[in-house]
């Protein structure tokens, strides 16, 4: 096979062989790999970026020369589209470079732990019942693990199943204890033990399966939180609870059984049962956290918007209702605020932000964006209310990041381009494509500053609610609706675009440092994942700082919750964050209008005092 490359693409860890020639986009084309490409190849959009790990390539082409630093193309960054193998590659995607279906499915990165499980698992060998001896089965298990442990306790689901299941495996059992002495599941000598870290969303769910011999994610699945039926955001859903005590424990119910769905699966998918599963970890903002355990919620809803608990707690998981192990004890870490949660010390623990690296923020976005920065004099944390318009809400064409939702757009030389997702036909526009319509339209004279729509250019149209960008016409063979973008659609972004910014110079300015003085500026969340952030940084979501400074992290919260499972030292790290992190109340200060005003233009040369 001289005339050919194996092409190895990471983290999706999919391979292909292509001919001599191939560009790495036909390449990823041909594996199926949604790499964006809004320019189909010709150079222009500069989306398609890879990083060349192993093996060798063509010389950068000018194209390239000009769209990256020296620095950048020393590290390997190359555009796919330009970018031709010379020998056997591998490749990096990043996250940002993937189309939005299969980028939720990459892995969120998180820092590499040492392997030190909160729960290990013991083999013992239990001394069978002999003639006139009458110990219990129960003081003989305790007996044979004595030497582990000094204080041995076994919760009474796993009492009740002790003796059967002792004398079924003839004495030789597995037993998983929790490093406070608690047995939390007997196995069979040839099972594996297993742990599962849950992220709790406003609106998704994740659930990861980790083995916990070797720590490795075996099985991932996300779903969406059945608690939106009851209500979009937090506030609703708290008000729904709020009527009643059946209410309030309906969105315990629901969510519980959603969680349940997704632990038969992922039990299904690694073929083992779900009484392996003998630690648990969650996470999510300080109100699913609440929901989730069953605790009051009515006063995260009024003001001051106190948590009932912000400790960290460790609860029997079959108590919550969770089918896993009889004696599984399910870990939640602390909150830090009644608006900022166990995800965000989570996303804080994965993204490293305590270790080196100088001035480094962490933005997670969503619904509610919480953002961290360490400085040498400590760690900050605010939450800014930037609303659901990057979830497609609240936007006239807007959608949920799903196939034939627009999620690029880039203007080039007087044309416009767009890609969707899976390339279906355009249905609507998702967040990353409203943000990039936004920063394109700016960057093409069809707004101003203040996100007015200019008259003059034919695409600019008259619609029921005024003044509207036509992206896309309506094609009525197909049966598809124009997608415009209105005024208002506009301002949504705006206004969330300002919400996060603000955030950021509060805290900043809290610090005592510019945001030139941002070494590291790290975008988690499924959203900041997949933004584009030259368009993020054009209409001034972001400072403007050399992109290079910047990474995108996937879901971080997902990621601290699976290192909370490999480690108990990373639940060490966890409580040490929580006891670190000072918080920052936006909303009282005297400031925080001014600034948030001042973060509104579209603009990436905003003035703050
Ligand atoms: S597809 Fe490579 S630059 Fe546009």
């Amino acid at each position: 096979m001289m005339n050919s490359n194996k092409v190895n693409f990471e983290p999706i860890g999919r391979r292909i062989t292509t001919p001599r020639g191939t560009t790495l986009l036909s390449a990823a084309q041909k594996a199926g790999i949604g790499l964006i490409a809004v320019c189909n190849g010709r150079g222009t959009c500069h989306q398609c970026i890879i990083r060349v790990v192993k093996g060798k390539t063509n010389s950068p082409t000018e194209v390239e020369t000009q769209a990256f630093s020296n620095q950048m193309l020393a590290d390997g960054i190359r555009l796919a589209c330009q970018a031709v193998p010379l020998s056997d590659v591998t490749i990096e995607i990043p996250p940002e470079s993937i189309s939005t279906i299969q980028r939720l499915q990459v892995e969120g990165w998180q820092s590499i732990i040492p392997l030190n499980p909160a729960v290990k698992v013991i083999d013992v060998d239990i001394e069978s019942s002999i003639r006139n001896e009458q110990r219990s089965d129960l003081t003989r298990l305790k007996d044979g693990l004595k030497t582990f442990h000094p204080d041995i306790t076994i919760p009474m689901p796993v009492m009740n199943c002790l003796s059967p299941i002792l004398h079924e495996y003839g004495w030789r059992v597995k037993v998983a204890l929790h490093d406070n002495g608690t047995i939390t599941g007997i196995l069979r000598v040839d099972q594996q033990p297993f742990g599962l870290a849950f992220d709790i969303g406003t609106t998704k769910l994740a659930a990861y399966l980790v083995d916990l011999e070797n720590g490795e994610t075996v099985a991932k699945l996300g779903a969406t939180n059945p608690q939106i039926s009851y209500g979009e955001d937090v506030i609703s859903r708290i008000a729904y609870a709020n009527l009643g005590n059946s209410e309030k424990n309906k969105m315990q119910t629901v969510l519980i059984d959603a969680l349940n769905r997704l632990v038969e699966q992922l039990c299904q998918i690694a073929g083992i049962h779900s009484e392996q599963i003998v630690d648990a970890v969650a996470v999510g903002n300080t109100a699913m956290h609440h929901f989730f355990a069953n605790l009051p919620t009515r006063q995260l809803g009024e003001a001051p918007y106190v948590a009932a608990v912000r400790e960290s707690l460790l609860l029997p998981a079959h108590s919550l209702g969770l089918m896993i192990s009889p004696g599984a004890l399910i870990y939640l870490p602390p909150n830090i605020t009644g608006f900022v949660g166990a995800d965000h010390i989570a996303a804080d623990l994965a993204s490293g932000i305590a270790g080196e690296g100088g001035n480094t923020l962490l933005v997670d976005v969503g619904t509610n964006t919480e953002i961290s920065l360490k400085t040498r004099h400590g760690l900050l944390c605010c939450s800014c209310a930037s609303g659901p318009a990057f979830e497609g809400a609240h936007i006239e064409a807007g959608m949920r990041a799903a196939p034939g939702a627009i999620e690029r757009v880039f203007f080039n030389d007087g044309e416009w381009y767009y890609s969707t997702i899976d390339g279906q036909p355009p249905v609507g526009i998702c967040g990353s494509g409203i943000l990039d319509a936004v920063a394109e339209m700016r960057q093409a004279g069809i707004i101003d500053e203040r996100g007015v729509l200019q008259t003059g250019d034919g695409r600019v149209v008259i619609n029921r609610n005024g003044k509207a960008f036509l992206l896309v016409p309506a094609d009525t063979e197909k049966g598809l609706a124009a997608i415009q973008v209105t005024r208002k659609d506009i301002n949504e972004i705006q206004l969330a675009k300002a919400a996060i910014r603000a955030g950021i110079e509060i805290l900043l300015k809290e610090a005592g440092i510019t945001a030139d003085e941002i070494q590291r500026f790290i975008v988690a969340g499924a959203f900041g994942s997949y933004l584009h952030l030259p368009s993020a940084i054009a209409i001034g979501m972001f400072p403007n700082i050399p992109i290079e400074r910047f990474s995108q992290v996937g879901n971080a919260a997902g990621a601290g919750a699976r290192m909370m499972l490999d480690s108990k030292d990373a639940r060490q790290s966890a409580e040490r964050l929580y006891r670190e992190n000072k918080y920052i109340e936006l909303t009282t200060r005297k400031d925080f209008q001014d600034i948030y005003m001042a973060a509104m233009p579209v603009s990436n040369q905003l003035q703050f005092l």
